[in-house]
């Protein structure tokens, strides 16, 4: 069986590619989603992947996750990491087994990046390894439903 999972990009991701590519390189939105889509066929994995600017458009594309009956969620929140209890309520709320996902090394840069008001209600957080934090993430998120699911039927 083929786990649903949502791939989520915050504000500003649209622009990857074009925006500060010393920090999070040339590759495009679409370019990375293509990378992703093929790394969930090798896991099993069946991937919508979305991006929004908007804290309530984020909000909306989790619940209709968990409505239409996705397993997990990997998420890369943007600034909104730093600031939106409302988002954290969205991923507690679902209950959808969220990784977050930076593509730079948020400790490793301004202060205000060192707090995430996700992570408290993910399951794990990757930050730092570039696109591969993606990729990676994807690779624990279907490694947690796979246990997950196992302990279920055990
Ligand atoms: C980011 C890190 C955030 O601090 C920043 O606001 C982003 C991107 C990352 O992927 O490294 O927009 O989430």
């Amino acid at each position: 069986m083929a786990w649903p999972i949502l791939v989520l990009h915050g504000p500003n991701l649209n622009w990857l590619g074009q925006r500060e590519p010393e920090i999070y390189g040339s590759l495009t939105l679409a370019e990375l989603n293509e990378q992703l889509q093929t790394e969930a066929v090798a896991l099993g994995a069946v991937l919508t992947c979305e991006q929004a600017n908007g804290e309530g458009a984020l909000i909306d594309a989790i619940q209709r996750a968990a409505t239409r009956g996705d397993r997990g969620l990997v998420f890369n929140p943007g600034a909104y990491t730093h600031t939106s209890i409302a988002l954290r309520d969205a991923i507690a709320g679902t209950g959808l087994p969220t990784v977050e996902v930076h593509i730079s090394n948020v400790y490793a840069r301004e202060s205000f990046r060192h707090h995430s008001y996700i992570a408290p209600v993910a399951i794990g957080q990757i930050s730092g390894l570039g696109i591969d934090s993606y990729r990676l993430g994807l690779q624990g998120l279907v490694a947690y439903l796979q246990r997950y699911d196992r302990n279920q039927t055990a």
